[in-house]
């Protein structure tokens, strides 16, 4: 039987909570599959921090080096609790950015994916949201301001200074170019080019580099669109895109619009893609503000689950179960509190009893 091994990173704030709510999925899939999951659960984040000194610890790389696949729950504290940590071992700069460093994780695929059982959270017109809102951004994720060369100090007129840097080169760009196209080729063979090639040099090479994996892809229609733009169409016509492809920051970005265009970011699940190993993580942060009270739902997670199977473990259809089960206990009125909306006619459950119910939809899908 394949076993896979997952690094379980649960994180900060809500991380644990819907992490759980992953473990029990995880446990409900490799009883209806020729599958087992060895997970290895890790410290990471804040939680790491305090207990260990480092964000991302010397335990937790090697187990992250030895699985699989890592899923990993949100990381982070608030603005106030964050600066009891050293700036560097911060979770985000001393463990996440790391992270994605390590394992070279070039490809960041975040869903915007809104189907009629989610449309009622979305803040948008039903107008605009038409049939349902599906489109999936690719970040590139290992390169440009995030990890350019940084400097700072004082200048000659005694001014505090910073550099901050947005380097790429070919290769970077062409193989995050190479994953849109491959995916574009998957879906509608229709793609975003998001750049902004009238200010930024770094556009100008992404698009050089763009017209020449092109060549490849002839059936794919490429749009070119300036990032601002971009955020504009991404509110008043989000149905006019499919897939959508774009540097470091403006991905960052972008995708938390896709979140506010979804009604949450606790509907963004993503998946980190590296040459050798992934991992999956909701788009959002640790939301401490409403940690333990098992009000938060697990979709992102849950989704990011869904991700994992897929892309690391060749689930593809188990994925789609999955999918299809979370829509299922929408679409019976259920939500969990952070979520609510619609008012009095949801039946508000917790992020425990969300789970519970993924589990039984999932279970009454026939296994693959
Ligand atoms: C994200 C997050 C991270 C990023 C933070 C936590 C460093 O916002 O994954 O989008 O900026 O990439
Ligand atoms: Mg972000």
């Amino acid at each position: 039987m394949p076993t896979h091994t997952i690094a379980l990173l649960a994180g900060d704030g809500i991380g644990p909570e819907i992490t759980a709510e992953a473990v029990k999925i995880l446990q409900l899939v490799e009883t209806r599959n020729d599958v087992r999951f060895d997970l290895k659960p890790a410290l990471f984040g804040a939680a790491a921090y305090f207990e260990t000194g480092k964000s991302f610890p010397e335990e937790t790389i090697a187990i992250c080096d030895k699985a699989d696949a890592i899923l990993k729950g949100p990381i982070g504290l608030s603005h106030e609790e964050s600066k009891k940590i050293p700036v560097d071992e911060q979770p985000e700069r001393g463990g996440l950015l790391p992270m994605r460093k390590r394992y070279d994780t070039y490809a960041n695929f975040r869903p915007v994916y809104l189907p009629r059982a989610l449309a009622h959270f979305s803040p948008l017109r039903p107008e605009i949201i038409g049939d349902g809102i599906d489109f999936i951004i690719i970040r590139e994720l290992v390169g440009g301001l995030y990890f350019g060369r940084k400097d700072s100090g004082i200048d000659d007129a005694g001014r505090r200074y910073v550099h901050e840097t947005l380097e790429y080169n070919e290769d970077q760009i062409r193989r995050a170019l190479e994953i849109a196209f491959q995916l574009a080729q998957k879906r509608k063979k229709r793609l975003h080019n998001v750049h902004k090639s009238n200010v930024l040099k770094s556009s100008v090479l992404w698009n050089e580099v763009l017209e020449e994996v092109r060549s490849d892809y002839p059936e794919i229609a490429v749009e070119h669109i300036l990032v601002d733009a971009a955020a504009t169409y991404l509110c008043l016509e989000p149905t006019r895109f499919d897939v959508m492809v774009m540097e470091n920051m403006f991905g960052d970005i972008l995708s938390d619009q896709g979140g506010g265009i979804l009604g949450s970011l606790g509907l963004m699940p993503s998946a980190c893609i590296g040459p050798e190993k992934s991992y999956y993580e909701p788009s959002h942060g640790s939301a401490p503000d409403i940690a333990g009270q098992g009000i938060a739902n697990p979709y992102s997670m849950l989704g990011s689950v869904a991700m994992m199977l897929e892309m690391s473990f060749d689930m593809e259809q188990e994925a789609r179960n999955l999918w299809q089960a979370m829509q299922a206990v929408f679409s019976a009125g259920f939500t969990t509190p952070d979520l609510a909306r619609r008012g009095d006619d949801e039946k508000k459950i917790s992020t425990a009893e969300f789970g519970d119910k993924v589990v039984e939809e999932l279970g009454r899908l026939p296994p693959p």
